[in-house]
């Protein structure tokens, strides 16, 4: 095998100079001009710092953000929120009839989670199909990037709603608003196209209304104005309070995946509810960043970052907090009340390591080795998942 073998290794980076690759990509440096350097800048030099890392706290509910007369929103992008790259959060009200208009988003997917009151969404998809839903307390929508949609509060309460989009970027105040549109074309254009008189689209909305008053609407729904379509064949609903929770010692999940909700395919959805004293294990996500939004009761989470890097921070209801790719982390419950978190990653499909299984899926000898632990100690550490600890 000699010489060709020995050519390639002398053609890969030692796991020395990986390391050192690593923390300059983590310092900013594109790829191409790691690659160029110079080995020797590769190489860590000793005592060599690395960054901290970033805030992962973020007290959406306290923030002010759009207040109208039918209804409100604040969010969470990589504007307010840095770390939060891959996924922005927003935390809508409308009041009984309050309409968010016919809009689209041209850089995100949307995903909802209703946390009180009851709303109606309409969705078009580009095959045409389009869906009438009513939502209440626990039931999830998400409508893939670009179809068109639009939300109405059915009363008697104002609705309560947490949008997650699959994009930090994305900002809610920037969306495609049919007013705005509207509003911002030719008036012989419009007027041609929705075929109204020029004296009624000169009445037309001036600019984007986004939240308007609107009537209640009736308990059934009215029929589609061009009638209802085809059943759809691929739902934009998914009742996630109503799915059948993992159960543990410590608490229960609900997960909902592209597996559960086919049409979910570039986010994952969980509700998480610990019970007081609970320990959501050690564990980390290989695919994707983990987003959480603190619906009631408080918690402690944990996070490291490799190089003896950790933060923690405690949350309560309405705080968010965001968690890379890769990091561990853990969730310990805190107070007397039981802990309600939702959870998003920005990946359709669910993947996970705790520690429990990590230390389960090695030898003993090996474990001894790794923590200087005797053989009889090493008997005594989980020998499977352990999810939520009572
Ligand atoms: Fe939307
Ligand atoms: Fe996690």
């Amino acid at each position: 095998m000699g010489s060709n073998d020995s050519q390639e290794n002398g053609n890969l980076l030692s796991r020395r100079e990986l390391f050192g690759a690593t923390s300059l990509a983590a310092a900013g440096l594109a790829a191409g001009s790691l690659i160029a350097a110079p080995l020797a800048e590769a190489i860590p030099q000793s005592g060599k710092k690395h960054e901290p890392l970033l805030p992962f706290k973020y007290d959406i509910e306290k923030t002010e953000g759009w207040v109208g007369e039918a209804g409100s929103a604040k969010e969470a992008n990589v504007d307010e929120f840095p770390i939060s790259q891959s996924i922005a959060g927003v935390s809508m009200r409308l009041k009984p009839g309050g309409l968010r208009e016919l809009h689209w988003h041209a850089i995100a997917a949307e995903w909802a989670f209703i946390i009180s009151g009851n709303v109606r969404a309409t969705v078009i998809s580009p095959n045409g199909q389009a869906e009438q839903s009513d939502f209440g307390p626990g039931d999830v929508w998400y409508f893939p990037q670009g179809h068109g949609h639009a939300i109405q509060c059915l009363g008697p309460e104002v609705a309560h709603f947490i949008l997650v989009f699959d994009n930090g970027h994305f900002s809610e105040f920037g969306t495609f608003s049919i007013t705005d549109w509207v509003a911002h074309t030719a008036a012989g254009v419009v007027s041609r196209n929705l075929g109204l008189p020029p004296a009624v689209v000169a009445t037309l909305p001036k600019s984007e209304l986004y939240i308007t008053p609107g009537k209640i609407p009736p308990p059934i729904p009215e029929e589609l104005r061009g009638g209802d379509p085809d059943s759809n064949q691929f739902p934009h609903k998914f009742r996630l309070g109503a799915h059948k929770p993992l159960q543990f010692s410590g608490g229960t999940e609900r997960v909902v995946s592209s597996v559960e909700f086919p049409i979910q395919k570039t986010l994952t959805g969980a509700l998480m509810d610990l019970k007081p004293g609970a320990l959501r294990e050690m564990h980390w996500h290989p695919n994707a960043d983990e987003w959480q939004y603190y619906i009631s009761g408080r918690a402690r989470v944990g996070i490291f970052g490799a190089h003896g890097r950790v933060l923690t921070e405690e949350f309560e209801p309405g705080q968010i907090a965001f968690i890379q790719q890769g990091f561990g982390h853990y969730i310990e419950q805190l107070g007397n009340e039981p802990t309600r978190i939702l959870i998003l990653f920005n990946s359709g499909v669910y993947q996970e390591i705790s520690i429990s299984s990590f230390l389960a899926s090695n030898p003993p000898g090996i474990i001894a080795d790794n923590f200087k632990l005797t053989r009889d100690e090493v008997a005594k550490l989980p020998k499977s998942y352990q999810g939520i600890l009572g």
